[in-house]
């Protein structure tokens, strides 16, 4: 419903246009059309077999299907359960309203353990206190309604991968699809880019948004002050403060089908089968070769046969999920659904997400952030996105910086001292806070778009803002680097249009809830700098509901804030890890699932540890290498 209100604006400040301007939008939409190559058609013929069969659109699977199907011998069938984008998943100011539109599957996940003792839990505070889990459910998966953060994760991440048993993923190996998919283009906004660390001839645009705040470069001198680097955050080591690398083309998104589906859309050996809902993989349960694969389209149900191998792209929460439906998972939990087993694997363990607390607001004592009232009357921002892809609503969600910090070093250097640094090498020499920048506010968020995202209530809303209602604030989300809790999917019933069941387990290990409250006292600090002096930037001075009972601004209180408001990235992933067998592997680093023939998963699931920086970036590189993997190996 309330994306219908942006539409309502829109069609408002284009009825009150003069005529030139209108002309000029109609020429900026001819110079780049945002949707013109519409996939054809739209009910393709399904054939019976074809050589590869991807299970999902999303970013693995995209890069997936162009790839492949540059051997034109390979025919290659890919499916998806959601339909195509719109003009209105474009706007990259926008992206947070998606969410609450069909473009997301709209899961949420189980609440957190009740029990008695204050200390304890996560989400307490959203609805029901589930936390909602976004996933994408469109042509470009999660791409389409994600927040278009381009950002690689540091050396270490993988050379961690490779020591952990994962050959060819060290940080050497993969940088080169770092370079392989990106399409950089340099702008005049572009604060402490690193050309050089760039690629430039791949499939996925990757920018500094044309437009920034006064408030962005605030936050970068904040970040000088403190000590840190303005630098490009996607060298090989991203601790330092940077304006927000972003995937977009002319002021606008790009998904992963943008990027790397609309180019090929014309190859006669791609065939693309949207609102196509895949059931089950065909596993024979004597050979354990996968087969094929079930899927539901229209009311009709369909096989078809994969002649060299299925790839399940289905991102972290679904591909355990149809693995699971097809046999191949923790065997009492397969026997309980009723489900034969076929390989008895750890799928759905190791969940790993970046959990954060998105509720930090600073207010200021001018107009220079972005309220969702001000944008509604400004004409200008509108005009300037729609005829020449530039002003505020380029920027994606309103996260114009981020930062890479070490909060142990800075609070805990005698911890550190004392610990032993080999063994923890990893941890201290590492960024275990980001921090995002965001040039608006709850308090501005009348609509409700944001809290949406998350499952906050209109009641926690108006208890929190009711004074602050549409007040000048910008926030920074402290975000949890290397989370050492672990969630987990499983299965509801053996009912493959059933949600799964997620399990988020936030501060499960209590080391997190420190580090998330550590990150916080690091943000207020940033904030409290002079470079932000000059706005009066001031601490929202209201207690969080679920935590009156506590003194404002102490670590006992803040640990309350996070259990109450633990908000996600989406950035899930390790549910099918990558890893030898004795490690709790469910696939090894060529991504083949153990034991069964012909079948990999390629998508953000087989991370075996999440990555320093957001998870779309990294996942498109597993895609890239898992096709030059896929072609060695069958040409
Ligand atoms: C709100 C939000 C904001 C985010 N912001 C950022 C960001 O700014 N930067 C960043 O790097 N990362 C971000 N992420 C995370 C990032 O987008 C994901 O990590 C990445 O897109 C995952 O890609 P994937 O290929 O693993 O899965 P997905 O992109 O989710 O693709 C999976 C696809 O499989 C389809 N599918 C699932 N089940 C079935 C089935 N049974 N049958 C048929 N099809 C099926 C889905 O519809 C989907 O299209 C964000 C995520 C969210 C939710
Ligand atoms: C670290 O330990 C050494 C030796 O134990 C000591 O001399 C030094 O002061 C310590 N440094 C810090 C920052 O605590
Ligand atoms: C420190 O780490 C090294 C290397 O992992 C290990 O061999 C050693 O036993 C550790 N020492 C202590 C005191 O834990
Ligand atoms: C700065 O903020 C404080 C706290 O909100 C307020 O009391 C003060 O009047 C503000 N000063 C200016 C100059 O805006
Ligand atoms: C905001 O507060 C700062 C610091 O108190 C002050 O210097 C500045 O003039 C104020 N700005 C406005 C617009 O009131």
């Amino acid at each position: 419903m309330r994306h219908l209100l942006f539409i309502y604006l829109l069609h408002t400040a284009v009825a009150i246009m003069p005529f030139n301007t209108l002309a000029n939008i109609y020429k900026y939409y001819h110079m780049y059309p945002p949707f013109p190559e519409v996939f054809g058609p739209e009910d393709p013929i399904i054939e019976s077999s074809y050589d590869f069969i991807i299970i999902g659109a999303g970013s693995g699977g995209s890069v997936l299907a162009n790839r492949l199907t540059e051997n034109p011998n390979w025919r290659v069938l890919l499916i998806e359960a959601g339909k195509e984008e719109i003009f209105l998943t474009d706007w990259p100011l926008l992206a947070p309203v998606m969410s609450i539109t069909g473009y997301n599957w709209g899961y949420k996940t189980e609440k957190s353990d009740e029990s008695d003792n204050k200390n304890s839990g996560y989400c307490l505070s959203m609805i029901d206190g589930r936390c909602n889990w976004p996933r994408g459910k469109a042509v470009g998966g999660t791409s389409v309604i994600n927040f278009m953060i381009h950002s690689r994760g540091s050396k270490l991440d993988f050379d961690r991968w490779a020591t952990d048993g994962n050959d060819g993923w060290s940080y050497d190996d993969i940088y080169p699809y770092f370079l392989k998919l990106e399409k950089f283009i340099v702008n005049k906004n572009a604060r402490g880019v690193d050309e050089n660390i760039h690629g430039k001839d791949g499939y996925l645009d990757v920018t500094i948004p044309p437009w920034s705040s006064k408030l962005r470069d605030k936050f970068l001198e904040a970040g000088e002050e403190l000590g840190y680097d303005i630098k490009d955050c996607n060298d090989y080591d991203p601790t330092g403060f940077c304006p927000t690398q972003a995937n977009l083309r002319h002021g606008r998104r790009v998904s992963a089908s943008k990027a790397y589906l609309r180019p090929i859309r014309n190859r006669k050996n791609f065939i693309l089968s949207k609102r196509s809902f895949v059931t089950k993989i065909i596993i024979d349960p004597i050979s354990k070769i996968a087969r094929g694969v079930s899927f539901h389209k229209n009311g009709k149900d369909y096989y078809v046969e994969a002649l060299k191998e299925v790839i399940l792209s289905a991102g972290s929460l679904n591909s355990p999920q149809i693995l699971m439906l097809s046999g191949i998972g923790p065997r009492e939990q397969l026997i309980r659904h009723g489900i034969s087993v076929i390989e008895d694997l750890p799928v759905g363990l190791n969940l790993q997400d970046h959990v954060s607390m998105a509720a930090l607001t600073f207010l200021v004592n001018d107009s220079v952030t972005i309220t969702e009232r001000r944008m509604a009357t400004d004409f200008k921002s509108t005009i300037d996105y729609l005829a020449r892809g530039i002003g505020p609503l380029t920027v994606p969600a309103g996260a114009e910086a981020l930062a890479f910090v070490n909060t142990r070093k800075i609070t805990e250097s005698n911890e550190i001292n004392n610990s032993n640094f080999t063994m923890n090498q990893f941890e201290n020499n590492h960024p275990d806070i980001e921090l995002v920048f965001g040039i608006g506010s709850m308090a501005g968020d009348v609509s409700g778009s944001l809290r949406s995202i998350f499952g906050l209530s209109d009641d926690w809303y108006y208890k929190v803002f009711n004074h602050y209602i549409g007040h000048d604030a910008f926030s920074i989300v402290p975000i949890v680097l290397h989370p050492k809790s672990r969630g987990q999917v499983s299965l509801k019933s053996a009912n493959p249009f059933e949600w799964p069941r997620l399990n988020a387990n936030y501060f499960d290990d209590e080391e997190d809830l420190n580090t998330l409250v550590r990150g916080i006292k690091q943000a207020i600090e940033v904030a409290s700098t002079n470079a932000f002096k000059r706005y009066n930037a001031t601490l929202l001075p209201v207690k969080f509901p679920g935590c009156h009972h506590l003194v404002f601004d102490t670590d006992e209180y803040w640990s309350c804030v996070c259990r109450q408001i633990s908000s996600t990235l989406g950035h899930f992933v390790g549910t099918c890890k990558m890893a030898p067998k004795n490690s709790g592997g469910v696939v090894d680093s060529k991504l083949k699932v153990y034991g069964i023939e012909r079948l990999r998963v390629v998508d953000a699931s087989i991370m075996p540890s999440i990555i320093t920086g957001h998870t779309n970036a990294p996942t498109y590189m597993i895609g890239e290498k898992a096709s030059d993997m896929i072609k060695e190996e069958w040409n």
